[in-house]
């Protein structure tokens, strides 16, 4: 097997080395290759996604991506700027499912700014269509318009096989967990959501054995913060689960914990941390390597068929937290706070002794 690593700006260098200490663990050493992307590939080489990089993670079975984006990259042309990199790689690989679990460990309920009989316990899977809507749309742009008026434009649009795609996906993950999926939309005031109800409840039929539901979005971005255990799969376009997936990673209380895959058709994939490049904090050795190193738990699940090293990952992080070990972001009273580079090694060492 062959893994590209992008660990790209910020934090994410930091914490990408934790997560190859665990790869070293398994032996993969010599499957791994680097490369640059966003504003690491914008200074190297002036292109967030450098050719080298798109090669490399094509010719990869699975990427592991660190963070992109950085203050000294805003003033930059919108092609130049390294969130392009990452929209640019997503659409070039075809990875248009996107999956983002916010699952609660029950060590941290404390670190919620909800409630903790509101939230523990909590498994929600988000699944996100990645390469369609209003992110892509075409015609799109900034002209005059005819009263000689600046006007901004993007289109929001799914094609009935897009939409076909990613439901199976959110079907298939619902079967295997309990059955729900909530299809998240906008049908009453928008057609190109109006088509999605209409194809995926089509497709329902072909799973008897899971229970549709549909959710307006204003409504599902309540229902998050209010009674958030009724969820268990949410299926959604991209504009809609980019902005619910952040919100659900909250509940968790903690975006440093939250890792994601983004999967192809054969289940290649991309797997990175649902946190930024938190450029505020990056090198002084604080930043939360877990999420990254959860999501090479969700990289040995879904690439490589491997639910043993999934398994390991996720208990070797269960007994880190167990044993009270935190990085500042889920740090709280009687713990233990450790840097970046401690947790890595924290991590490691259960991975030995189990
Ligand atoms: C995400 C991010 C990206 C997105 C940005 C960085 C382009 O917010 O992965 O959710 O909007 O998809
Ligand atoms: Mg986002």
């Amino acid at each position: 097997m062959k893994i590209a690593i992008l660990p790209g700006d910020g934090i994410g260098p930091e914490i990408i080395s934790q997560a190859v200490k665990v790869l070293n663990f398994f032996g993969l050493g010599e499957s791994l290759s680097y490369s640059s992307i966003g504003g690491a590939g914008y200074d190297e080489f002036k292109d967030p996604l450098p050719e080298a990089t798109l090669k490399l993670a094509q010719e990869s079975d699975a990427i592991l991506l660190g963070a992109v984006g950085g203050w000294k990259y805003d003033e930059l042309p919108r092609e130049m700027r390294p969130e392009r990199g990452l929209l640019r790689i997503r659409q070039a690989l075809n990875l248009f499912a996107n999956l983002r679990p916010a699952l609660m460990f029950p060590e941290l309920v404390d670190a919620s700014s909800l409630k903790p009989e509101i939230v523990s316990g909590l498994d929600i899977m988000i699944i996100r269509e990645l390469t369609g809507d209003i992110y892509f749309g075409e015609p799109r742009g900034i002209s005059k318009n005819e009263k000689g008026e600046l006007e901004g434009l993007n289109t929001m649009r799914y094609s009935e096989s897009e939409i076909r795609r990613i439901s199976h996906i959110a079907f298939k993950t619902a079967s295997k967990r309990s059955k729900k999926l909530c299809s998240v939309d906008k049908a009453n005031v928008l057609e190109s959501t109006e088509l999605w109800r209409k194809v995926i409840s089509e497709i329902a039929s072909e799973y008897p054995d899971v229970e549709l539901s549909h959710m307006y979005v204003d409504n599902a971005a309540m229902q998050l913060v209010s009674e958030p255990k009724q969820f268990d799969v949410i299926v959604t376009g991209n504009i809609f689960g980019d902005i619910l997936s952040d919100e659900a990673s909250m509940l968790t209380g903690s975006i440093g914990m939250l890792p994601s895959a983004s999967l192809d058709q054969n289940n290649k994939g991309m797997y990175e941390p649902s946190h930024g490049s938190a450029p505020d904090i990056a090198g002084k050795d604080i930043a939360n390597p877990l999420a990254t190193i959860l999501s090479l738990s969700m990289m040995f699940k879904y690439t490589f068929n491997d639910n043993h090293k999934s398994e390991k990952i996720e208990n070797a992080v269960r007994n880190v937290l167990k044993k009270r070990f935190r990085t500042k972001d889920i740090f709280s009273e009687n713990k233990i706070l450790v840097g970046c580079e401690e947790m890595g090694n924290k991590i490691i060492e259960e991975l030995e002794n189990a």
